[in-house]
């Protein structure tokens, strides 16, 4: 009890220096709170040891030290049947003590990771290099980059990967689960969206996949459920009209809309962009303006090393003109 609380302040400390929604040491929902209980017990038996060990070394090194005149030779001692004992029952005790309790966590938390009815909610997702795809099937909805969910929900999560094996991390919310390619290696895991609204939480790939793996970022924004039903109908409604001019939207049907969705139309190789003016990130991590999608859409390479858009062939007008259009792009 004394141990939990000291590291638990210890923890409060640490939460200092951290992103509040970027910080596994500051749970949200009760799949982070129970992985954070683990950490504390881990940590507790880490301290635990080490205090002993120094407390042993500083009296050995203090009882047996050479005294002033004294040049016999120390007794000499070989093996110690009660301390070998010892010293292989704790660590044993240790081991169980930490195991217990983690196994018994991993297979309660594995058990749930499939949705039990068709109400609960369940989200698929799909690592890309270097973007992430999140489809609500019952919802009938594709999103990218941003997750919507409802507060105090248990979510269920289907992993799979497009290309290489990336690792899905929500920090507040849970632990890694990794993406795999293929049809036969999905994962599936579960968390708790926890009890605050409106709040973003971010979003990392915990996986080494590319060139940028580091930029792979995305939100997690969490809402009323009242709020959630009125964005996934938003969304359903949303259509491919923007409140920039019609030149825009020209340029995007010819050079754009065979990878990029907006509202019901186009393709879905790249990222959807049903309201994209409504987002906070162009391509998931520069702020979201103007310039910074001109950049973008200029040289997708120079922002996202090694990610599949092509650089199009367009003027500056179209550049702008296109850019236009997708700010204007609003969720009803
Ligand atoms: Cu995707 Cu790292």
């Amino acid at each position: 009890g004394r141990f939990l609380s000291l590291f638990a302040m210890l923890a409060l400390l640490l939460m200092g220096c951290g992103d509040p929604t970027l910080s596994a040491l500051i749970p949200q929902g009760e799949v982070a709170d129970k992985q954070f209980q683990l950490m504390l017990i881990s940590i507790s038996i880490m301290i635990l040891v080490l205090v002993v060990v120094f407390v042993l070394y500083a009296f050995v090194l203090l009882k047996f030290r050479k005294k002033k005149g004294d040049n016999s030779t120390p007794k000499q001692v070989e093996g110690n049947h009660m301390l070998e004992l010892l010293w292989t029952v704790i660590p044993i005790l240790l081991l169980i003590i930490l195991a217990v309790p983690t196994v018994m966590r991993t297979f309660e938390f594995s058990a749930d990771a499939k949705p039990a009815s068709k109400n609960e909610l369940s989200i698929k997702v799909t690592g890309h290099q270097y973007w992430w795809e999140f489809e609500y099937p019952k919802e009938e909805l594709i999103t990218s980059q941003e997750l919507v969910l409802p507060a105090d929900t248990k979510v269920h999560v289907e992993l799979s990967s497009a290309d290489v094996i990336h690792s899905f991390w929500i920090p507040s919310l849970a632990g890694k689960t990794d993406t795999n390619p293929g049809d036969k290696n999905k994962n599936y895991m579960w968390f708790d969206t926890g009890s605050k609204t409106d709040v973003v939480y971010k979003g990392k790939c915990a996986e080494l996949c590319g060139a940028s793996h580091a930029l792979m970022d995305f939100k997690v924004r969490v809402v009323s459920k009242e709020d959630y039903k009125n964005w996934v109908a938003g969304y359903k409604a949303a259509d491919d009209k923007s409140s920039a001019n019609a030149d825009g939207q020209q340029v995007f049907e010819k050079n754009c809309l065979s990878c990029h969705a907006v509202g019901q139309n186009g393709g879905n190789t790249g990222p959807s962009l049903t309201g994209f003016g409504d987002k906070d990130r162009v391509a998931g991590i520069l702020e979201h303006d103007k310039e910074n999608l001109k950049k973008w859409i200029k040289d997708p390479q120079e922002v996202k090393p090694g990610n599949n858009m092509p650089k199009v062939n367009l003027s500056d007008e179209e550049i702008d003109a296109v850019s236009d259009y997708l700010l204007g792009l609003k969720l009803k």
